[in-house]
Protein backbone atom coordinates (compact mmCIF):
# COMPACT_ATOMS: atom_id res chain seq x y z
CA UNK A 1 0.00 0.00 0.00
CA UNK A 2 1.66 3.56 -0.91
CA UNK A 3 1.10 5.94 1.65
CA UNK A 4 0.47 9.00 0.80
CA UNK A 5 0.64 12.89 3.22
CA UNK A 6 -2.68 14.52 3.13
CA UNK A 7 -1.16 17.93 3.55
CA UNK A 8 -0.25 21.27 1.77
CA UNK A 9 2.26 22.44 4.28
CA UNK A 10 5.90 22.09 3.06
CA UNK A 11 7.64 21.85 6.54
CA UNK A 12 5.26 18.92 7.02
CA UNK A 13 6.08 17.41 3.93
CA UNK A 14 9.99 17.95 4.23
CA UNK A 15 10.28 16.04 7.32
CA UNK A 16 8.37 13.01 6.74
CA UNK A 17 9.85 13.01 2.71
CA UNK A 18 13.05 13.07 4.81
CA UNK A 19 12.45 9.09 5.47
CA UNK A 20 11.97 8.24 2.11
CA UNK A 21 8.39 6.97 2.79
CA UNK A 22 6.55 9.39 0.82
CA UNK A 23 4.63 7.86 -2.13
CA UNK A 24 2.82 10.82 -2.93
CA UNK A 25 0.40 14.08 -1.70
CA UNK A 26 -3.00 14.98 -1.36
CA UNK A 27 -3.73 18.53 -1.26
CA UNK A 28 -7.68 20.40 -1.50
CA UNK A 29 -8.65 24.24 -1.26
CA UNK A 30 -9.26 23.94 2.40
CA UNK A 31 -5.57 22.54 3.09
CA UNK A 32 -3.86 24.83 0.88
CA UNK A 33 -6.00 27.77 2.55
CA UNK A 34 -4.05 26.56 5.88
CA UNK A 35 -0.86 28.06 4.19
CA UNK A 36 0.55 31.88 3.47
CA UNK A 37 2.03 31.50 0.75
CA UNK A 38 0.53 31.21 -3.18
CA UNK A 39 -1.39 27.70 -3.88
CA UNK A 40 0.69 27.45 -6.98
CA UNK A 41 3.95 28.16 -5.47
CA UNK A 42 3.29 26.01 -2.61
CA UNK A 43 2.29 23.13 -5.28
CA UNK A 44 5.58 24.03 -7.42
CA UNK A 45 7.81 23.39 -3.90
CA UNK A 46 5.71 20.34 -3.02
CA UNK A 47 6.54 18.61 -6.31
CA UNK A 48 9.94 19.30 -6.27
CA UNK A 49 9.97 17.41 -2.87
CA UNK A 50 7.87 14.78 -3.89
CA UNK A 51 8.52 12.95 -6.73
CA UNK A 52 5.24 10.98 -6.70
CA UNK A 53 1.62 12.08 -7.88
CA UNK A 54 0.77 15.34 -6.38
CA UNK A 55 -3.12 16.11 -6.04
CA UNK A 56 -4.39 19.64 -6.62
CA UNK A 57 -7.93 20.67 -7.26
CA UNK A 58 -9.79 22.40 -9.62
CA UNK A 59 -12.10 24.65 -8.25
CA UNK A 60 -14.41 25.22 -11.08
CA UNK A 61 -17.78 23.67 -11.07
CA UNK A 62 -18.95 23.15 -14.56
CA UNK A 63 -16.12 20.43 -17.20
CA UNK A 64 -15.35 23.09 -19.35
CA UNK A 65 -13.44 25.43 -16.41
CA UNK A 66 -12.60 22.16 -14.42
CA UNK A 67 -10.52 21.19 -17.66
CA UNK A 68 -9.02 24.85 -18.14
CA UNK A 69 -7.97 24.85 -14.52
CA UNK A 70 -6.94 20.87 -14.68
CA UNK A 71 -4.55 21.79 -18.11
CA UNK A 72 -2.91 25.01 -16.10
CA UNK A 73 -2.12 22.53 -13.32
CA UNK A 74 -0.30 19.67 -15.12
CA UNK A 75 1.88 22.63 -16.34
CA UNK A 76 3.57 23.02 -12.82
CA UNK A 77 5.23 19.58 -12.72
CA UNK A 78 4.85 15.89 -14.65
CA UNK A 79 3.71 14.75 -11.28
CA UNK A 80 0.57 16.79 -11.06
CA UNK A 81 -2.73 14.84 -10.60
CA UNK A 82 -5.70 16.88 -11.24
CA UNK A 83 -8.40 16.69 -8.51
CA UNK A 84 -12.08 16.49 -9.84
CA UNK A 85 -15.40 16.27 -7.81
CA UNK A 86 -17.57 13.44 -7.94
CA UNK A 87 -20.44 14.86 -9.74
CA UNK A 88 -21.87 14.49 -13.50
CA UNK A 89 -19.48 17.71 -14.64
CA UNK A 90 -16.26 16.60 -12.96
CA UNK A 91 -16.82 12.85 -14.93
CA UNK A 92 -16.64 14.82 -17.97
CA UNK A 93 -13.69 16.67 -17.08
CA UNK A 94 -11.53 13.05 -16.14
CA UNK A 95 -12.74 11.67 -19.60
CA UNK A 96 -11.44 15.13 -21.57
CA UNK A 97 -8.34 15.53 -19.23
CA UNK A 98 -7.81 11.84 -19.93
CA UNK A 99 -7.54 12.07 -23.66
CA UNK A 100 -4.89 14.75 -23.00
CA UNK A 101 -2.80 12.38 -20.74
CA UNK A 102 -3.61 14.16 -17.70
CA UNK A 103 -3.89 12.00 -14.68
CA UNK A 104 -6.98 12.56 -12.15
CA UNK A 105 -8.01 11.67 -9.24
CA UNK A 106 -11.98 11.96 -8.65
CA UNK A 107 -12.00 13.30 -5.03
CA UNK A 108 -15.51 13.88 -2.31
CA UNK A 109 -17.10 9.63 -3.15
CA UNK A 110 -19.22 8.44 -0.36
CA UNK A 111 -20.57 5.46 -2.32
CA UNK A 112 -20.33 2.36 -4.66
CA UNK A 113 -22.12 3.72 -7.40
CA UNK A 114 -20.14 7.01 -7.83
CA UNK A 115 -17.11 4.94 -7.59
CA UNK A 116 -18.26 3.06 -10.36
CA UNK A 117 -18.76 6.09 -12.45
CA UNK A 118 -15.05 7.27 -11.41
CA UNK A 119 -13.81 4.01 -12.88
CA UNK A 120 -15.76 4.29 -15.97
CA UNK A 121 -14.78 7.79 -16.99
CA UNK A 122 -11.20 6.77 -16.60
CA UNK A 123 -10.23 7.91 -13.38
CA UNK A 124 -6.44 7.07 -12.31
CA UNK A 125 -7.55 7.21 -8.76
CA UNK A 126 -10.59 7.49 -6.81
CA UNK A 127 -10.81 8.93 -3.21
CA UNK A 128 -13.85 7.37 -1.03
CA UNK A 129 -13.81 10.22 2.29
CA UNK A 130 -14.16 7.41 5.36
CA UNK A 131 -13.55 9.98 8.34
CA UNK A 132 -16.66 12.11 7.20
CA UNK A 133 -18.64 8.68 6.44
CA UNK A 134 -17.76 7.71 10.23
CA UNK A 135 -18.43 11.47 11.33
CA UNK A 136 -22.29 10.63 10.18
CA UNK A 137 -22.74 7.44 11.93
CA UNK A 138 -22.15 5.58 8.58
CA UNK A 139 -18.72 2.84 8.86
CA UNK A 140 -16.61 4.41 6.33
CA UNK A 141 -14.54 1.48 5.91
CA UNK A 142 -17.10 -0.85 4.63
CA UNK A 143 -16.99 1.36 1.78
CA UNK A 144 -13.58 1.12 0.98
CA UNK A 145 -14.10 -2.96 1.33
CA UNK A 146 -17.10 -2.96 -1.33
CA UNK A 147 -15.16 -0.59 -3.92
CA UNK A 148 -12.48 -3.27 -3.50
CA UNK A 149 -14.95 -6.00 -3.95
CA UNK A 150 -16.68 -4.31 -7.37
CA UNK A 151 -13.47 -3.12 -8.77
CA UNK A 152 -12.11 -6.56 -8.64
CA UNK A 153 -14.65 -8.02 -9.90
CA UNK A 154 -14.67 -6.11 -13.14
CA UNK A 155 -10.84 -5.60 -13.15
CA UNK A 156 -10.99 -1.33 -13.13
CA UNK A 157 -7.41 -0.30 -12.75
CA UNK A 158 -9.01 3.02 -11.46
CA UNK A 159 -6.42 3.03 -7.62
CA UNK A 160 -8.46 3.24 -4.54
CA UNK A 161 -7.26 5.37 -2.13
CA UNK A 162 -8.70 6.20 1.08
CA UNK A 163 -9.21 9.61 1.90
CA UNK A 164 -9.89 11.93 5.17
CA UNK A 165 -8.06 9.54 7.49
CA UNK A 166 -8.61 10.90 11.01
CA UNK A 167 -6.18 7.77 12.91
CA UNK A 168 -3.88 4.83 12.51
CA UNK A 169 -6.75 2.36 13.09
CA UNK A 170 -7.98 3.48 9.33
CA UNK A 171 -4.56 2.64 7.86
CA UNK A 172 -4.24 -0.70 8.95
CA UNK A 173 -7.87 -1.37 8.53
CA UNK A 174 -7.37 0.04 4.44
CA UNK A 175 -3.84 -2.18 4.27
CA UNK A 176 -6.02 -5.46 5.31
CA UNK A 177 -8.48 -4.49 2.67
CA UNK A 178 -5.92 -4.36 0.07
CA UNK A 179 -6.27 -0.53 -0.69
CA UNK A 180 -4.32 1.04 -3.34
CA UNK A 181 -3.35 4.05 -1.05
CA UNK A 182 -3.55 5.39 1.86
CA UNK A 183 -3.37 9.43 2.33
CA UNK A 184 -2.52 10.24 6.19
CA UNK A 185 -2.52 13.48 7.95
CA UNK A 186 1.15 13.91 8.90
CA UNK A 187 0.31 13.81 12.89
CA UNK A 188 -1.42 9.86 11.96
CA UNK A 189 1.37 9.21 10.32
CA UNK A 190 4.08 10.04 12.91
CA UNK A 191 1.93 7.87 15.21
CA UNK A 192 2.06 4.74 12.81
CA UNK A 193 5.53 4.32 13.06
CA UNK A 194 5.58 5.39 16.75
CA UNK A 195 5.57 2.08 19.40
CA UNK A 196 6.14 3.21 23.15
CA UNK A 197 7.43 -0.95 23.46
CA UNK A 198 9.94 0.02 20.83
CA UNK A 199 11.01 3.54 22.93
CA UNK A 200 11.18 1.75 26.22
CA UNK A 201 13.12 -1.19 24.56
CA UNK A 202 15.89 0.83 23.23
CA UNK A 203 16.22 2.60 26.04
CA UNK A 204 16.73 -0.51 28.34
CA UNK A 205 19.20 -1.90 25.71
CA UNK A 206 21.30 1.22 25.42
CA UNK A 207 21.59 1.44 29.28
CA UNK A 208 22.25 -2.26 29.20
CA UNK A 209 25.50 -1.61 26.81
CA UNK A 210 26.90 1.70 28.67
CA UNK A 211 26.30 -0.52 32.03
CA UNK A 212 28.41 -3.65 30.36
CA UNK A 213 30.92 -1.18 28.50
CA UNK A 214 31.50 0.53 32.39
CA UNK A 215 32.18 -3.56 33.69
CA UNK A 216 34.28 -4.20 30.89
CA UNK A 217 36.84 -0.85 31.39
CA UNK A 218 36.67 -1.68 35.31
CA UNK A 219 38.37 -5.25 34.13
C1 LIG B 1 -8.24 13.82 0.47
O1 LIG B 1 -7.67 13.92 -0.59
C2 LIG B 1 -8.70 14.95 1.27
O2 LIG B 1 -7.76 15.98 1.17
C3 LIG B 1 -8.79 14.65 2.74
O3 LIG B 1 -8.46 13.33 3.03
C4 LIG B 1 -10.01 15.19 3.40
O4 LIG B 1 -10.00 14.85 4.76
P1 LIG B 1 -10.87 15.57 5.89
O5 LIG B 1 -12.21 14.90 5.93
O6 LIG B 1 -10.09 15.33 7.14
O7 LIG B 1 -10.96 17.01 5.48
Amino acid sequence: MKFFLDTANVDEIREAAELGLVDGITTNPSLLAKEAAPDREILERICELVPGPVSAEVVATDAEGMVREGRDLAKIASNIVVKCPLIAEGLKAVRILKEDGIRSNVTLCFSVPQALFAAKAGAYIVSPFVGRLDDIGTEGMALIRDIRQVYRNYEFQTQILVASIRNPLHVIEAARIGADIATIPAKVYQALLKHPLTDSGLERFLEDYKKAQKLGAAV
